[in-house]
């Protein structure tokens, strides 16, 4: 039996380059000692007050079917940090409740695309991004960012694209993979090509809260953009509780009304009792977000005094996100080589810049996953490894 294109298209075929995470994975299964530095899951477990109120609420009987936009409490209490954070006018209204951000930005290009339209993402992207895209029947069409401008996006290639036509835009920031935390004089360009080419714009910011340097703009806080910004976030990175599946849209009420008929038909909803430890967790407010984003904060200052000992590797600034994007071309490598032959003399696990598309070719992702200490000794390593192989 024949299956959809639509399904059997979503990976678009090929390598994907994660052929040194899936090795990695191998040989942890086969017992070897790799200290993984790949993906972007925390090494701190989510907190167990968090999980009190999640039991809490199973016990109290919250395990029946939710609200299929999302519990009244947690939407409030979406919303009202939205507006804190923007100062645009935002009710439970604007908030629809998903089972975590990839669902919203899976989510928000149905609500964008129609089938056969081109819906632009900014290259380096997160891993799903181009799967999403094609998911949904429209096609993705990549605009490049460069390391030369720490991977912000140019606003005159955006454009160049949306004068092809396009429905939307996806930019992420901060960003995963490159740390990098979008200017006000980026948004500030990319929100009037959305303006000019009546682009929807799909601003991932499920790092929001992991911001090392500088200050995080919500696109939908800039001129007119409300009203064509659909944001997506996440309790995952903030809370460590990626394994709750716990995120939104957020947008114009008409857009969330057309988004809950899409819940309704797709996911139906939220966990009750998981929405609940949502609320209790966004009660918490900034103490507990920072608590959680500390550890990488640190871990990003260990990195930059180990790298500033040296020329060879080279760190685009790292302004955000639990991730640090090393440019390793003076070692002659591509990122793909330089990861195989790290995880292969040293057993440390490290993400091709090539897994995240073509702009950062010559680098590696590393996250900051690992105790301090395990870190700073991989990086130290990774650096050797680079200066033995640009000798
Ligand atoms: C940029 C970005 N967006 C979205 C997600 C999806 O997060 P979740 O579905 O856990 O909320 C991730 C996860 O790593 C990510 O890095």
């Amino acid at each position: 039996m024949q299956l959809s294109q639509r399904i059997t298209h979503i990976t678009g075929g090929g390598s994907d380059g994660w052929d040194v995470f899936y090795k990695a994975r191998r040989m942890i299964a086969d017992g070897e000692a790799v200290i993984e530095l790949t993906i972007g899951e925390h090494d701190i477990r989510t907190d167990p007050i968090i999980l009190g109120a999640m039991d809490d609420s199973a016990r109290g009987g919250h395990t029946g079917y939710a609200m299929v936009p999302g519990t009244q409490d947690l939407r409030e209490a979406v919303a009202e940090r939205i507006q804190e954070r923007t100062v645009v006018p935002t009710t439970y209204k604007n908030i629809l409740i998903t089972p975590g951000g990839q669902a919203g930005l899976f989510a928000s290009h149905v609500a964008t695309c129609n089938a056969g339209d081109r819906a632009l993402y900014i290259d380096p992207y997160y891993a799903t991004y181009p799967g999403t895209i094609r998911g949904v029947g429209a096609e993705p069409v990549v605009v490049r960012t460069h390391a030369e401008d720490a991977f912000q996006p140019r606003a005159e290639d955006i454009a160049a694209e949306a004068a092809k036509g396009a429905a939307s835009l996806l930019i992420n920031s901060p960003n995963n993979p490159t740390g990098t935390v979008y200017s006000a004089e980026t948004l500030e360009g990319i929100a009037a090509v959305c303006r000019e080419h009546d682009l929807w714009l799909i601003s991932d910011e499920v790092y929001d809260t992991q911001v090392w340097e500088g200050e995080h703009i919500s696109p939908r806080s800039l001129q007119d953009m409300s009203e064509r910004t659909l944001v997506v976030g996440s309790m995952s990175k903030s809370h460590a509780m990626t394994g709750s599946r716990v995120g939104w849209v957020c947008g114009p009420e008409a857009a969330i009304e057309h988004l809950v008929n899409l819940a309704t038909h797709t996911t139906y909803g939220v966990a009750g009792f998981i929405q609940d430890a949502a609320v209790f967790a966004l009660d918490q407010g900034p103490d507990l977000e920072e608590k959680i984003a500390e550890p990488f904060r640190r871990r990003r200052q260990i990195a930059r005094e180990i790298l500033a000992e040296q020329n060879t590797v080279g760190l685009i600034p790292a302004q955000g996100a639990m991730y640090l994007m090393l440019d390793v071309r003076a070692t002659g490598l591509s990122g793909e080589d330089f990861a195989n032959s790290l995880l292969d003399t040293h057993k440390i696990a490290t993400m091709p810049g090539e897994s995240f598309g073509t702009a950062a070719h010559g680098h590696v992702r590393v996250a900051m996953t690992v105790d301090d200490e395990r870190f700073a000794k991989a990086l130290k390593t990774l650096v050797d490894h680079a200066q033995t192989l640009a000798e």
